[in-house]
C-alpha cells in the first residue's frame, strides 16, 4: 500500500464497525450484570421483608387473622386486661398473650383465632365454646403448648452437655412442626425411597449399632440403613456430618451425640404425645425439613414467653 494513501471507507469503516460491536457487547454485558445484581438484591430484600426475624427461615406474613377476630380481641383485652383461664401461659397480661397467639400460635399454623376460639369469649373451654371441633382443637393446642415447654426444658437443655459444640439457643415452637400447616405430616410419601411402613426404630435404639456384631441380622442392617438415610435426608447432610467415614462406630463428631439425643427425644415424644399428634410417630423430617437448623424454630429464648423456654425453672 502506498504511503499517504487513505482508503475513505476501508480501515475507518472496519475500525468503527469493530468499535461499535465491542461497545454493544460491553454495554449489554454491563446491563446484564446490572439487572442481574439488581434482581438478586431486590429478591433478597423481598425475602428479608417476608421472613420473620424471630424465627429461623420462616415467614409469618399472610392475612390468616380475620378482622372480626382482631376487633373481638381488642374488646376482650379492654374488658379483661388479665387473662381468665390460662394453664400454661401464666404470668402474662392478656395483651401479651394476644401478641404471642398472633405470631406463634395462629402465625405458626396460619389459621384464624376461630380455629380454636369462640371469639365472643377467648377464655372459654369445652362445652362453653359451643362447637366440639373447635373445643377439641383448643384442648389439643394446650397440650402442644405443654409439649413445647417440655421439649425446650427437658431435651434441648441436654445439648449443652455435649462437648465440642455449643447449641445455638434455638427453641422449639408450634411452627417447628406445623410450619404453616394446621395438620403437619411426619412421614409424607416420597420423603425418601424407603418402604412406606418404615419408621424410626424407637422401640430400641440399640438395633442401630451393627458394626462388628457377627450375630447381627439382615433386618438390623437394613433398619440401620433406612434410619441413616432418613436422618441424612431429613437434615440435608451427608454421612460425614455425623460420622468419621473411615470408622462409623466412632463418636468423634458432636453432631452424632446431637443426633442420638434427638433420637431419644423422638422416643419421648412418641411415648408422651403421640395421641395428641393424631397417632403419628415423630420423624426427623417433622422438624428439620431437609435443613440442619429446623425452619420455624425460634432463633432465641428472648422471643418467647419465659414459661416455654429452656431456661425456665418453675
Ligand atoms: C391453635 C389454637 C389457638 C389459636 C389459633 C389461637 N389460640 Fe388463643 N389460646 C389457645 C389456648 C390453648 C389458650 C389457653 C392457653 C393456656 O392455657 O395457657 C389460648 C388463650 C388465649 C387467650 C387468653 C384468654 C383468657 O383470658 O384465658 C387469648 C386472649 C387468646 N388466646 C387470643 C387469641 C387470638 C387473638 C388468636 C388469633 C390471633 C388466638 N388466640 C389464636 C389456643 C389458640
Ligand atoms: C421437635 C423438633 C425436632 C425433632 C423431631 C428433631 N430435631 Fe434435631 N434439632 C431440633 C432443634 C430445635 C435443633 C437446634 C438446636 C440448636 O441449634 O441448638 C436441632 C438440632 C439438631 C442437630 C444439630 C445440627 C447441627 O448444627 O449439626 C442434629 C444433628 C439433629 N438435630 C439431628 C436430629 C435427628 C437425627 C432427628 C431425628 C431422630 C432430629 N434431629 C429430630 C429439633 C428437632
Ligand atoms: C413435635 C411436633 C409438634 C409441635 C412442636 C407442635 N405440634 Fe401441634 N401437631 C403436631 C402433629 C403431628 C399434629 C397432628 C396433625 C394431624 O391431625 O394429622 C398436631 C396437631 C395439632 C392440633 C390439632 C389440629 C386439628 O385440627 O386436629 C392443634 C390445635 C395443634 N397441633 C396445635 C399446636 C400448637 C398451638 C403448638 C405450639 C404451642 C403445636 N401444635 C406444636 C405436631 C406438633
Ligand atoms: C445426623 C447424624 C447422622 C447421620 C447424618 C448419619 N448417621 Fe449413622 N449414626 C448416627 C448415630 C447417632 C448412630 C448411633 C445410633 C445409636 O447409638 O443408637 C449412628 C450409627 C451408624 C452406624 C452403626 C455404627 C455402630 O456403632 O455399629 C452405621 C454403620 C452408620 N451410622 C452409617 C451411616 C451412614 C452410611 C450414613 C449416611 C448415609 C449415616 N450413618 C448418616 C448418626 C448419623
Amino acid at each position: 500500500m502506498r504511503r499517504g494513501f487513505k482508503n475513505p471507507y476501508g480501515p475507518n469503516l472496519a475500525f468503527w464497525a469493530v468499535f461499535l460491536a465491542i461497545t454493544v457487547l460491553l454495554l449489554s454485558g454491563a446491563l446484564w450484570v446490572l439487572s442481574f445484581v439488581r434482581g438478586t438484591v431486590v429478591s433478597a430484600a423481598e425475602d428479608e421483608i417476608t421472613l420473620n426475624q424471630a424465627y429461623i427461615n420462616y415467614s409469618t406474613s399472610g392475612d390468616y387473622v380475620a378482622t372480626s377476630s382482631l376487633t373481638a380481641v381488642q374488646a376482650y383485652i379492654a374488658e379483661f386486661p388479665e387473662p381468665q383461664n390460662v394453664q400454661v401461659l401464666t404470668g402474662m397480661t392478656t395483651s401479651e398473650i394476644w401478641s404471642f397467639m398472633t405470631t406463634y400460635v395462629a402465625g405458626g399454623m396460619k389459621v384464624d383465632c376461630t380455629y380454636c376460639h369462640n371469639v365472643a369469649n377467648f377464655a372459654a373451654d369445652g362445652a362453653e365454646i359451643g362447637d366440639d371441633v373447635v373445643a377439641a382443637r383448643k384442648d389439643n393446642a394446650r397440650q402442644h403448648l405443654q409439649m413445647v415447654a417440655d421439649l425446650n426444658q427437658n431435651w434441648l437443655t441436654q445439648l449443652a452437655d455435649i462437648e465440642g459444640k455449643q447449641p445455638s439457643g434455638a427453641q422449639i415452637i408450634c411452627a417447628t412442626c406445623h410450619l404453616a400447616e394446621p395438620l403437619p405430616v411426619a412421614w409424607p410419601e416420597n420423603l425418601h425411597a424407603l418402604p412406606d411402613e418404615y419408621r424410626l426404630p424407637l422401640d430400641d435404639l440399640d438395633v442401630l449399632l451393627v458394626t462388628g456384631n457377627l450375630d447381627v441380622s439382615l433386618d438390623a442392617v437394613q433398619y440401620n440403613q433406612h434410619t441413616m438415610y432418613h436422618m441424612s435426608e431429613s437434615l440435608g447432610v451427608g454421612c460425614t456430618h455425623c460420622h468419621n467415614s473411615r470408622y462409623f462406630p466412632d463418636w468423634e463428631q458432636p453432631a452424632k451425640y446431637y443426633a442420638l439425643t434427638m433420637l431419644q427425644m423422638s422416643q419421648y415424644i412418641r411415648e408422651n404425645y403421640q395421641d395428641s399428634m393424631n397417632g403419628q410417630e415423630p420423624s426427623c423430617f417433622l422438624c428439620h425439613r431437609n435443613q440442619v437448623r429446623p425452619p420455624g424454630a425460634v432463633q432465641a429464648e428472648v422471643f418467647l414467653p419465659d414459661v416455654l423456654t429452656s431456661s425456665y425453672a418453675p
